[in-house]
């Protein structure tokens, strides 16, 4: 069997092409959608998908701006930025890249966000809307995953699904939205035990573990539809996911590449909440247009 190949760059660019336009018309009635972005420290990796999620803003007709604050940072800079940010009504999403300056408390800031504004669903609030089904933001990253799976049109109910890795980003909600949808979820960690005999009995694996190409094609069920979060760098310098993807192409009936597959789809999925949420905040009459 050779899979079929699920095209993140494809699927990204239709969705973004209508977020352009809903874009276009929530701008035409007065309320630009706008995100801002805070990136704190000098991370390399951070830099680089910042600057992606900035160059989608522009290319989708979202206002973006940028607030550079420095690794020495105090945690009451961070928390004052955000409260301003907060009551701007020009700004409909925060995002705050992390990881965060060691001094700098993740939890702390993340609860500062304003819900309504907290596009990236990592607030407490917005996971436990999650977990209770309810709407909220709910985290790119797997929300991505989900678009995609259905895109293909895979049956999620009843079905064995597995998810590899336990981060509060990716793992745990991806095992939540998949339960959601009344999949049979397992999710494993780097400590599980025989992790193969899991892997092999999904219809749907989620991977996310930042281990290179650590999913073989003996870990995989023939016809299995295979999502790949990783994006590892190797020492020549190529990328790769944490899937083998030229192996478990033989096996599986569907996966996702590296690079090319879920990196494009969590960039859009955070273009798709902003402009949900200036979508609610001019109905609600909260939103004016940005600068
Ligand atoms: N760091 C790694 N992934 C992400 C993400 O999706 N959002 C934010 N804010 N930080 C990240």
């Amino acid at each position: 069997m050779t899979a079929r190949i699920i095209d993140g760059i494809a699927l990204s660019a239709s969705l973004r092409a209508q977020l352009k336009e809903e874009a276009a018309a929530l701008t035409a009635n007065g309320c630009r959608p706008g995100l801002a972005v805070i990136l704190a420290g000098d991370d390399p990796a951070s830099r680089v998908y910042v600057r992606n999620k900035i160059k989608a803003c522009a290319e989708t007709g979202i206002h973006s701006e940028l607030y550079e604050l420095p690794a020495t940072v105090e945690e009451s800079q961070v928390l004052d930025r955000i409260r301003a940010l907060n009551a701007a009504p020009h700004v409909h999403g925060i995002l705050v890249q992390l990881p965060l300056p060691r001094q700098v408390d993740e939890g702390k800031v993340l609860e500062t966000l304003a819900v309504a504004k907290d596009v990236d669903g990592f607030h407490v609030q917005n996971i436990g809307s999650l977990v209770v089904g309810k709407p909220g933001f709910a985290p790119c990253t797997p929300a991505g995953c989900m678009v995609m799976i259905d895109h293909i049109g895979c049956a999620v109910e009843g079905r064995d699904a597995v998810v590899v890795g336990r981060s509060n980003i990716v793992g745990k909600p991806m095992a939540l939205m998949l339960l959601q949808r009344s999949a049979t979820v397992t999710v494993c960690t780097s400590r599980t035990a025989d992790l193969a005999a899991h892997t092999r009995r999904a219809d749907i694996l989620v991977v996310a573990t930042g281990k290179a190409r650590m999913i073989g094609a003996d870990m995989v069920k023939p016809g299995a539809v295979v999502i790949d979060v990783g994006i590892n760098r190797l020492a020549d310098g190529k990328l790769a996911g944490d899937v083998d993807f030229d192996a478990v192409s033989t096996r599986a009936g569907w996966i996702t590449p590296v690079p090319g597959g879920v990196g494009p789809m969590t960039i859009t999925m955070l273009l798709a909440n902003t402009v949900r949420s200036a979508r609610m905040h001019a109905a609600q009459g909260t939103g004016t247009a940005a600068v």
